[in-house]
Parts: structure tokens; C-alpha cells; sequence
């Protein structure tokens, strides 16, 4: 019996069985990305004054150790030079 409603149906269901699988598995890539990857504003004698400053003035003070040729230069591969605080967060924002 060829009745073309009922086929309808069934390609509805298969595309929101189709669609609730998807959407499953968007929602499964989301949730198992990690919270946070990048590493927070340490919180030790040299990073501690910047917790109490504003963010952009605080990143004022980064490159003076972390800058090129710097004790602590950024590696070749770190992604930006700029607004440190945005990736590398402070724990207890103020
Ligand atoms: C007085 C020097 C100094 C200043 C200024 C400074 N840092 Fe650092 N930073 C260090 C040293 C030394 C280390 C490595 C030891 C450590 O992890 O504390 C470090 C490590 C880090 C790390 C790596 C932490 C980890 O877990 O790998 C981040 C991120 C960082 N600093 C961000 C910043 C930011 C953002 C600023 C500006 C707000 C800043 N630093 C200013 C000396 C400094
Ligand atoms: C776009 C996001 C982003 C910004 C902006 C950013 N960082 Fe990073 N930073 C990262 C990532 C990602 C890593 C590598 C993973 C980690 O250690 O957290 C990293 C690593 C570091 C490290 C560890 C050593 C290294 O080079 O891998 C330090 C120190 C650091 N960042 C300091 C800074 C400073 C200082 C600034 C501002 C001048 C800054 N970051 C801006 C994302 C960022």
C-alpha cells in the first residue's frame, strides 16, 4: 500500500531522529571541551600585585618578564601579544 502521507510521516520522524542525533552530538563536542585550557594568572609574589589593578593596566607590567629576551619570554608559539587577562584569568576577579 503506497499512501503518501504515511510516507511523510516516516521521513519526518528520520529527519528529527536524523537532527535529535546531531544535535546530541553537538552537544556532546561542547560539553567535552575542556572548561578552561588556558593556564590562569598565577598567583605568586611576582603576579600577585596585578590581581588588585585594573586589567589593562596590569598588562601593562606583563612584557617587562615576559617580553622577547625577557627571563621569561612567551614561547614562539604563543598565540597573542595583546590583553593577556582575557585567556590567562584571574581567579578572583575584582
Ligand atoms: C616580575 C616578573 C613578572 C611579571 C611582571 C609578570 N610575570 Fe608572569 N611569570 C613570571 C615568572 C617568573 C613565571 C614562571 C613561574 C611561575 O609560574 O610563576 C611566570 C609565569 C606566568 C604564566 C604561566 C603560568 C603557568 O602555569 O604556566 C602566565 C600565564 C603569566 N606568567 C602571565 C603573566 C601576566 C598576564 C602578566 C601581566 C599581568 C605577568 N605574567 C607578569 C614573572 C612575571
Ligand atoms: C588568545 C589567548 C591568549 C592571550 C591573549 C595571551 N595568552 Fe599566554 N598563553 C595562551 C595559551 C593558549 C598558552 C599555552 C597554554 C598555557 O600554558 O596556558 C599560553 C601560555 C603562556 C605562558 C606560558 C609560557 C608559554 O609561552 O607557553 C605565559 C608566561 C603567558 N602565556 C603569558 C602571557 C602574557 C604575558 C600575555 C600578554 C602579553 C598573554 N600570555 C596573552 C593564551 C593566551
Amino acid at each position: 500500500m503506497k499512501n503518501k502521507t504515511v510516507g511523510r510521516g516516516k521521513n519526518r520522524l528520520l529527519l528529527n531522529i536524523i537532527f535529535g542525533v546531531f544535535c546530541a552530538g553537538v552537544l556532546a563536542f561542547l560539553l567535552s571541551a575542556p572548561e578552561k585550557s588556558t593556564s590562569p594568572l598565577p598567583m605568586d609574589s611576582d603576579h600577585k600585585r596585578f590581581y588588585s589593578m585594573k586589567k589593562k593596566e596590569a598588562e601593562q607590567y606583563c612584557m617587562s618578564c615576559h617580553g622577547p629576551a625577557k627571563e621569561n619570554a612567551l614561547s614562539a608559539e604563543h598565540p597573542s601579544k595583546f590583553r593577556c587577562l582575557f585567556c590567562h584569568t584571574r581567579p578572583v576577579q575584582k
